[in-house]
């Protein structure tokens, strides 16, 4: 018998046409279920790929028996419980790197766009105004730029936005300072924040992040400074976020994810004129996509005939 491959969540077509032809596997033939249809077809279920809006938890774990493996088609795995995946014997894997440079470029945008306003002044442009003195801006090159989590992302982050010549601070307790001579190595969070003009974030959401960027972080901050978030929601506190720019402490900020996916329409997140808001775009180019379903197919292949788990997360 052939092992049975949902795909949740989109896939890039071209890709999921070919997983489909596959003679190794049986694929079910929609590239995005929706979560009731993943929840009917659970029981069958061996191989589950998935982004970051199909959660993988104990009791969805419970409806699927015939459960192997689950690929997260993306980095961050903070949607699937892995403890319970371990416990039912269930393996996961992640495509690491496959999207690493749509997410760094899109951080970039963030900061210019922030920087700049440009998101605000096409909405004006849009509403028929021609409002020029509102929308001055600041330029991003010779500041002081803060990235929290220096891992892959945050390392190309720092190479692309050289050409700024920015001075570039990096928080990371698991990065040697030795490896990376040209960026300042700070070891405590605090003074990052006080230092930075843009400060961006590249961790992933764990136990020890959740809700670390507080009201205490927040108020050290230049009020200059802005902050850009397309990491995972849940690291800053929103609350704490939504006062900060509320009583303008802040110049602004730019979130591409949030503590609850999709934002609520009700969010008071969506009112404030100093937040830029994009609904999780961080991996969604068609390179991204590309490279990411490429991985999958490969991974998935070595899964089930070769029987070889690559990219393994177990924590
Ligand atoms: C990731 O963690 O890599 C992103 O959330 C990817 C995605 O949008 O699926």
């Amino acid at each position: 018998m052939k092992p049975f491959i949902v795909v949740a969540d989109g896939f890039d077509s071209d890709l999921f046409n070919t997983l489909q032809t596959m003679d190794e596997f049986t694929v079910h033939p929609k590239a995005k279920s929706s979560q009731g249809e993943i929840q009917e077809l659970a029981p069958e279920i061996e191989g589950l790929v998935i982004r970051s809006a199909t959660t993988v938890t104990p009791e969805f774990l419970a409806r699927c028996p015939k459960l192997k493996y689950v690929i997260r088609a993306g980095e961050g795995t903070d949607n699937i419980d892995k403890a319970a995946c371990r416990a039912k014997d269930v393996r996961v894997s992640n495509t690491p790197g496959a999207n690493n440079n749509s997410a760094a470029e899109h951080a970039i945008a963030l900061m210019m766009t922030t920087l700049r306003k440009t998101a605000a002044a096409h909405a004006s442009m849009q509403a028929g105004k021609w409002e020029k003195a509102k929308f001055t801006g600041n330029e991003l090159t010779h500041k002081t730029v803060g990235i929290v989590g220096f891992g892959r992302i945050g390392q190309i982050v720092a190479k692309r936005i050289s050409g700024f010549e920015p001075q570039v601070l990096f928080y990371d307790p698991f990065v040697n300072r030795d490896q990376f001579p040209n960026y300042e190595k700070i070891d405590a969070l605090a003074e990052l924040f006080k230092r930075s003009d843009i400060i961006t974030l590249h961790v992933p959401l764990i136990p020890a992040t959740k809700n670390s960027i507080n009201k205490a972080l927040l108020s050290l901050m230049k009020p200059s400074a802005i902050l850009v978030n397309c990491a995972r929601g849940g690291i800053v506190n929103e609350d704490d976020l939504l006062a900060t720019l509320k009583e303008q402490k802040i110049r602004g900020a730019a979130f591409d994810v949030f503590a609850n996916e999709p934002l609520p329409t009700d969010s008071p997140l969506l009112t404030l004129e100093n937040l830029v808001l994009t609904p999780h775009l961080g991996a969604s180019t068609e390179e991204a996509q590309v490279r990411v379903g490429e991985m999958v197919i490969h991974q998935l292949k070595e899964f089930f005939v070769n029987k070889n788990l690559m990219n393994e997360v177990k924590a």
